[in-house]
């Protein structure tokens, strides 16, 4: 009776190692695999904010641009977020790309009383919503012109 307790407690200390070992496994793998425009030593926290800005700036939530699958009988979908075969997000790394040449190459070199123009972000032109406006006659509130 003595030795088998014995034995379980080794076997519960072994089983709990195992356990922490296959944990810490698991969140090296959590690391992002598949960046092609942000850096890949980004911070797990300095990804997530980015990715938080993105969805709020289209008013959209993380399966707009990444794969869910609904596994039956859980709560929570299984992400994939490495996966690319949502074409929302290669568009998305392509607006990323248009943001940063918009800010590098054109706002950043006009010179107005001293610094350049300030940068743009998502959000200057979705506004919240996946299309933005791009034509006149979409404003919510046009006042009529007097010619
Ligand atoms: C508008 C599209 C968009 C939305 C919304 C979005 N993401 Fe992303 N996400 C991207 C793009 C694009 C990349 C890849 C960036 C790159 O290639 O550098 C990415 C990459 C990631 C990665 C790294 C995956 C890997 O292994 O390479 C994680 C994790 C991630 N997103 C989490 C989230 C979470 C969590 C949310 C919701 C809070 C979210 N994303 C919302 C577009 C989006
Ligand atoms: C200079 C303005 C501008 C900026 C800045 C901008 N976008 Fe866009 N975005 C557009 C326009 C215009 C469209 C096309 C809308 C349409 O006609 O469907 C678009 C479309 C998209 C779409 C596809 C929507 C769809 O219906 O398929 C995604 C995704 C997107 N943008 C993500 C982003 C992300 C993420 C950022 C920031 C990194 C960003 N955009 C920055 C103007 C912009």
């Amino acid at each position: 009776m003595r030795i088998n307790k014995k034995l379980l407690l080794v076997s519960l200390l072994c089983t709990g190692m195992i356990f922490l070992q296959s944990f810490k496994q698991k969140h090296d793998d959590d690391k992002p695999i598949n960046l092609k425009v942000l850096s890949k030593d980004i911070s797990e926290k300095d990804l997530h904010t980015i990715m938080k800005s993105f969805s709020m700036s289209l008013g959209v939530r993380c399966n707009y641009c990444h794969v869910a699958k609904e596994i039956p009988g859980q709560n929570h979908p299984q992400w994939d977020f490495a996966s690319d075969d949502k074409k929302e997000k290669n568009t998305a790394r392509e607006m990323m790309k248009m943001t940063m040449a918009i800010n590098s190459d054109y706002l950043g070199k006009i010179k107005t009383m001293g610094d350049g123009l300030e940068e743009i972000r998502c959000v200057t032109c979705h506004m919240g919503r996946t299309t933005p406006i791009i034509s006149v006659d979409s404003l919510p509130h046009l006042p009529r012109q007097e010619h």
